[in-house]
């Protein structure tokens, strides 16, 4: 292996330490602490550790966090309502509703229910309209957590060509807005792509995420390029042993003997996220607090 880890627990714990000095700071001078709302809607066990992961790491960044668990059968009346709620309350500076959402809910119209200025996640049409002209709005979590890992590794991205591959509202579209606002000459390459291989092969910096495991081999990487995986796929170990194990999108063993630096899977992109869940948290109570 010839590539460097980039270690996303470190930089996340470092950005979680930041996060939590700017709350207590926050706390001080308003006299009350940052509060994020989560809204979970439905039974999805996936959905349910991850609420209640963001829930914990709220509390520990000294915020204050509320969780509303809403049933498999609620109406889409009674999404909006609570957000209602929620966009009222004072004490609520960012609302995050997990995704997926129960099918006879419109997963578009519950976004743009969430008042702009509390919108965390960065996925209300206005945050996604700001980040698309330069203007400066709440901006997708796992995107911006990315960028921070390329900046970290790599100083000035100016100039260099990046290739984002998957074109999701969630990651792909935003990362390459923030790539471009970087000063990087980006492509974003998707499942009609044609010669895909080649695209891929033409980046410094390449963002991967597609959600199919092991699907970007070492030999089609550039040498020295940094990769970003942000797949996160459970697979049946290939040694027949039963078990399972989490792997990329991107194949890391043929990869790291290749590029310049790599994220791990599990250990890189993912506990960005969640840190910067709580960034835009205090960012959106020092906005919202003038
Ligand atoms: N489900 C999977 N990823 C996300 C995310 O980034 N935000 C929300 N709200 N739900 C998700």
């Amino acid at each position: 292996m010839s590539a460097a880890m980039i270690d996303g627990k470190a930089h996340a714990a470092a950005l979680r330490a930041q996060v939590a000095a700017a709350g207590a700071r926050f706390r001080e001078e308003l006299g009350r602490p940052a509060g994020l709302a989560v809204v979970l809607v439905g039974d999805d066990a996936a959905s349910g550790v991850y609420v209640a992961s963001k829930a914990r790491a709220t509390l520990e960044a000294g915020m204050e966090s509320f969780t509303h668990r809403l049933p498999a059968s609620a109406t889409q009346a009674e999404v909006l309502e609570l957000l209602a709620s929620l966009n009222q309350n004072e004490a609520v500076d960012g609302i995050l509703v997990q995704l997926p959402l129960p099918a006879q809910i419109d997963e578009t119209a519950v976004i743009d229910a969430i008042h702009p200025d509390k919108d965390v996640d960065g996925f209300h049409v206005l945050n996604a309209g700001r980040l698309a002209i330069g203007q400066n709005g709440l901006v997708p979590c796992t995107p911006l957590g990315c960028l921070m890992l390329l900046r970290a590794c790599r100083g000035s991205l100016a100039g260099l060509r990046a290739v984002v591959v998957g074109r999701s509202n969630i990651v792909g579209k935003p990362m390459a807005r923030l790539l471009l606002a970087q000063d990087c000459t980006v492509t974003v390459a998707h499942s009609r792509t044609r010669d895909l291989q080649s695209v891929v092969h033409d980046a410094d910096i390449l963002v991967v995420a597609i959600g199919r495991p092991l699907s970007i081999p070492g030999a089609w990487i550039k040498p020295g390029a940094t990769v970003i995986d942000v797949g996160i796929n459970r697979i049946d170990d290939p040694t027949g042993s039963g078990k399972s194990r989490l792997v990329g999108d991107v194949d890391f063993d043929s990869a790291a003997l290749v590029a310049g630096a790599i994220t791990p899977v599990p250990g890189g992109v993912g506990p960005m996220t969640i840190a910067v869940l709580l960034r835009n948290t205090v960012v959106a109570a020092r906005r919202r607090a003038g």
